[in-house]
Order: C-alpha cells, then structure tokens, then sequence
C-alpha cells in the first residue's frame, strides 16, 4: 500500500491525533522542556546514533538486517534527522505521518517488531544516561524531563504498531506460520502414503513369491491325479516335483517369519561348532536335481582345510539355501554354479558364484533392500526376498554379504563370517 494512505486507513485524523495525545498527557509542558533539551540534543545527536548502531550491530537478528558500512551510514544520517525531529515537538499530522512512514518502511522489510519496538527502549536508555550527568544536581527536573521523553517515544512505538498493523506484517506473519504448517502437515502426509506404498509393495512382494511354489504343487498334484495309470517312475519325478515347490514354499515362509523377528530382535542364535565344507555338500546335494532340471551344473569347492566356526549352522545353512535357488532361479541354462569357501585372516568367505547373466549395476545396489520398489512390468520368477534374509541373517550372525556381478559373466555372492 501507498504510505501516504497510512492516515486515512488508521482513520487517525487530527480530532483521534489529539485524543491519544490527551491519553499519553502529552502537552504544553512537555512542548516546553522538548525545547529545553534541544540543544543537548543537538550536542549529544552524533554519540547517541553511534552508541545505537553498536547495539544494533551487537545482535545476529538486528545486524543481518544493517548491511555493509555505506548502508549504515545512510541510516545513520536518517536516524539523527529522526532523532532531532523527536525534539521539536509540535505533534501535528506532519508528525504522525512521518512517524507512520517510518514504521512502515520497518514492516515492508519484515523486520520483527520485537527488535524495533526494543530500540525505542534503547534510546530512551541512551538519552537517559547522557541526562543524568546533565542534571545531576536537580533530579526532580531530571524525571519532569525523563517522563517526557518517555511520552514522547511510546507516542512513536504506538504509531509503529499501527504501521505495522495496517502495512499487513500481523496477516504477513499470521500467513507464513499457517503456511508453515501446512507444509509440516503436507509431508507427514506424504510420509505416511510412502509408507504406506512400501507395505503394499511388500504384501505384493510377498503374495507373489508365494505363488510360484504353490501353483507348482498344485499343477504336477492335478497331472498325478488325472494320469493315474502312469508309470511308478513318473510318479516318483511327480513326488520329487511336488516335495521341491513344498520346500520351496516353506523357506519362503521362513524367510518372512525369520525377517520379521530379525527385524524385532527376537530371533536368538543357537551358536555351535560348525564345520562349513559338510554343509555346502548338503545345499549342493539339496539342490543339485533342481539344477540340473534347469541344465546347470552344481558343485562344491574348497582348496585346503577351512576353520571350524562358532555359530548358528541352522541360519548358515538358510542363507546357502536362498543363494543356491537364487543362482538357479537367474542364472539360466547352462551356467555353473559354485560353492565354496576361503579363510582370510580373521574371516571365511562363503561363496555361491554362477557363470549365468549377471545383474545390471542399476539393480545390484537395490539388492538387499526391502522397501525396493519392484521394477514395474518386470517379469522375475521371484522378488527376491531371500536375498532381503540373507543380508539381515548375515549380519545377524556379526557377518556381512557383497556381491560381485557382471552382466554376461556371471554373479558370485559372498558372505564373510567372523572366525572365532
Ligand atoms: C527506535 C527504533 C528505530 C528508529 C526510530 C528507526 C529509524 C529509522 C528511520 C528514520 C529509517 C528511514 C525510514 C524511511 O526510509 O523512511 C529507518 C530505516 C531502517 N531501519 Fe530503522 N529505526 C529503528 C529501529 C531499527 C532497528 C532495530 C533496526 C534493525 C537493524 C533498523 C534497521 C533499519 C533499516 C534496515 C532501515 C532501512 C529500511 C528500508 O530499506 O527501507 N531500524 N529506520
């Protein structure tokens, strides 16, 4: 708005001018001892100006608003004007105006009225120190003179408030707490509907591993049923297909309850001794049909005498589980899958390395994580959700688990377990 309106919208004419002057008992008295002080005033105009920009420039909230050394000193020049004109009374409408304008150009620059209305103090403070030497030897003259100037700058900060009320600063600041807040309102919904998309992702994740397995019991159980008159070694394959998608199912199962009480930290360790190479030999033994359904190869292998460790073989052997039907399940036919083993110094290294297709570097970074978004359209037997276990068994186990892969290589899992 137009300072030259700030009058009229405050509706402050000169009958309401005289009003609040009647109510701060601003009068002819006070008329009479502004002009007595003038020329103090004019005396001590350069030193009091000094003294409150120091103040100014004492506080982060006031300085940021100062700028460099030639703004301060164009303020400094308006300020002594301001300070002079506080002197020669005459309380008219010029005055008001004037005063209005100045609060005014204070709310435009948001400058909070805390800080501005704590400068009137100030200058009161300032002259007050310097009148005190002045009459020291009459007191009584000296609080005739004090409360008039006390008068005189609370008329100004009242005519500041009104700048900054009818300037718009209270909506200005009333707008941007409500705004505030409703960005603070806008992202903890939107936290909540991420959240929100993560467990249905999960519950997708998780509905869709289930249904590969069961859906393969359920096919070769209707074949057994209709083909009755087959031969005992069709059957038998039938049985093995069937017993494979059962197992399957359930490591998927155990897979999300084992998750769930990592996650929880109730899942409790059944530490032993556990000798390694034996139980590659076991996943290999498990697994190696199912590979070789798929035309790969399976097999173990282990240069020298691997360490003993202390630790939950259960676990161990799960994580082995879920490499092995990974690196079936990705690494197409033909590949060769390997387990094996290697002590480092104070480590082993457990491995389920593939020579199959590999895993592109956009995909392998999002491997372990369970809040990934599945790729959309992305056709995959399975979401991985194994892999999701095996870092969290991993580490559960005071182990870690890396991955080396190269597109049209092949893919080599390792999982390092501490040797006690
Ligand atoms: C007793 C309190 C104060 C008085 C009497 C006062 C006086 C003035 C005057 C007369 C102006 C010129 C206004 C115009 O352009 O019409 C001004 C502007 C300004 N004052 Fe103050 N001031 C006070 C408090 C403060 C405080 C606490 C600060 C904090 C640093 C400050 C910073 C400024 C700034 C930055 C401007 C320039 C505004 C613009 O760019 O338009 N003032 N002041």
């Amino acid at each position: 708005m137009v300072p030259e309106d700030l009058l009229d919208r405050l509706s402050l004419d000169p009958q309401r001018q005289r009003r609040r002057l009647e109510f701060l008992e601003i009068g002819p008295r006070d008329e009479e001892l502004l002009q007595e002080i003038r020329e103090f005033g004019r005396a001590h105009v350069d030193e009091i100006v000094e003294d409150f920009y120091r103040h100014l420039q004492r506080f982060e909230e006031t300085r940021q608003f100062l700028g460099g050394p030639d703004r301060v000193a164009r303020l400094k020049q308006t300020q002594r004007a301001y300070f002079l004109r506080m002197l020669e009374g005459g309380f008219d409408s010029a005055y008001f105006e004037s005063r209005l304008r100045v609060g005014d150009a204070h709310q435009r620059i948001d400058m909070p009225p805390e800080w501005y209305l704590g400068a009137f103090a100030l200058y009161l403070r300032l002259l007050i120190q310097r009148l005190r030497m002045h009459y020291r030897h009459d007191p009584d003259h000296l609080c005739e003179i004090i409360q008039t100037l006390t008068k005189v700058i609370f008329l100004d900060a009242s005519l500041a408030i009104d700048a900054y009320i009818a300037g718009g600063y209270v909506q200005r600041a009333l707008a941007e707490q409500l705004a505030e807040m409703a960005e603070k309102a806008t992202r903890a919904l939107e936290e909540k509907a991420e959240l929100e998309r993560l467990k249905t992702d999960l519950t997708n994740m998780i509905v869709h591993d289930l249904k590969g397995p069961i859906g393969g019991i359920l096919t070769v159980t209707q074949l057994a049923l209709r083909k009755r008159g087959a031969s005992e070694e069709t059957h038998l394959k039938r049985f093995e297909q069937i017993q494979r998608s059962a197992r399957d199912l359930l490591r998927m199962i155990e897979n999300l309850l084992e998750i769930d009480q990592m996650e929880s930290g109730r899942l409790e360790l059944r530490v032993e001794a556990v000798e390694v190479e034996p139980l590659l030999q076991e996943c290999a033994a498990e697994y190696r049909a199912a590979a070789e359904m798929a035309g790969q190869t399976l097999e173990v292998k282990v240069d020298g005498e691997l360490p003993v460790l202390a630790t939950d073989r259960w676990l161990l052997r799960r994580i082995l589980n879920n490499l092995v039907v990974n690196a079936i399940r990705h690494s197409g036919s033909s590949a060769t899958i390997t387990l094996g083993a290697q002590p480092t110094e104070n480590q082993l290294e457990i491995f389920v390395a593939d020579t199959g297709r590999g895993i592109p570097l956009e995909e392998q970074a999002m491997l372990f994580q369970k809040n990934r978004r599945l790729p959309r359209g992305a056709h995959r037997e399975d979401t991985g959700l194994g892999l999701v276990f095996c870092k969290m068994a991993a580490e559960t186990m005071g182990g870690s688990i890396r991955l080396w892969s190269e597109p049209g290589v092949g893919t080599r899992f390792v999982v390092s377990l501490p040797i006690s």
